[in-house]
């Protein structure tokens, strides 16, 4: 038997005309700046990517490129006049930024109600205690993939493979708060396959294409395949193509979870420009 295959690609193409239809609905037009420094082309695509989506659902954008030698005050000077433009509803700092940058001073220098990523303390803070905040957008993607496709979280077990700030982390935090029972899992894990093999639902953000074998997943499994490996210009997930042979139901790489990341920037930057503006709802 074959794996249902779980399409980010349908699932973000649904929630984008939602949020086109909730834009067009507001008194004001939500606006977001990409902040991206240096000369990386792949990441200079994905931000052009991400504009030209905001631009169909209706939000205003802008993309702010900086020279690979911008300093650490310039780049904090930036972020501080994006944090005062009343214009400005969301910021996003592309990641990895140049070594020479601190990049947890920077992403802190963001004003937490603009903070379309959700990595700033205060919105990290908000996830793990509950409370309403912004939160990151692929772990966001991924809980969203599943309401779409109907798939249950209360009760399950999300076994978590990664244990990044941008993915790992708030994702054990967002599969807590949907009342997953969750085990994070990381490099130095001992005998990792005997816990993802416990997984009803496994999430994999490590960048290590096909790590992830049929070994290693239990029949009526749900995955997500967060990694993404370019190798010889194709794209790879951490999931090996074997385990559709084996799970009940898997994201496909490309077409899987990427698409929904760049559809939940979105929707925090409406989330975001809702609450500065109208108080929040
Ligand atoms: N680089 C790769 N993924 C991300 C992301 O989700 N947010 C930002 N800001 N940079 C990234």
């Amino acid at each position: 038997m074959s794996a249902r295959l779980l399409s980010g690609r349908e699932a973000s193409g649904a929630t984008l005309i939602e949020l086109a239809s909730v834009v067009e609905a507001l008194p004001f037009c939500p606006g977001l700046v990409f902040v991206r420094v240096g000369d990386d082309p792949a990441s200079a695509s994905y931000v052009r990517s991400k504009s030209r989506l905001a631009a169909r659902v209706g939000i205003r954008s802008e993309i702010v490129e900086l020279v690979a030698c911008t300093s650490q005050e310039e780049l904090l000077g930036i972020v501080g006049s994006l944090n005062a433009d009343p214009d400005v509803d969301g910021i996003l700092i592309q990641l990895p930024l140049p070594d020479h940058l601190d990049s947890a001073r920077i992403l802190e220098a963001v004003e937490p109600t603009k903070d379309v990523d959700g990595f700033h303390p205060i919105n990290v803070g908000k996830l793990w205690s509950g409370e309403p905040g912004l939160v990151p957008a692929t772990p966001l993607g991924l809980v969203r993939i599943l309401d779409h496709f109907q798939i249950p979280v209360e009760g399950r077990h999300a076994v978590i493979v990664g244990r990044s700030n941008l993915v790992g982390k708030p994702a054990a935090a967002l599969f807590l708060r949907r009342h997953a029972t969750v085990t994070l899992t990381h490099s130095l894990t001992r005998d990792l396959p005997s816990l993802t093999r416990q997984a009803d639902i496994l999430v994999v953000a490590v960048g290590r294409a096909g790590m992830i074998t049929s070994k290693w997943v239990k029949p009526d499994a749900v995955v997500l395949d967060v990694g993404q490996s370019r190798v010889g210009g194709c794209l790879y997930g951490d999931v090996s193509p074997s385990v559709a042979g084996v799970v009940a139901a898997l994201t496909p790489t490309p077409g899987g979870t990427g698409p929904m990341t760049v559809a939940m920037v979105i929707h925090n930057t409406i989330e975001a420009a809702r609450a500065r503006r109208i108080g929040g709802e």
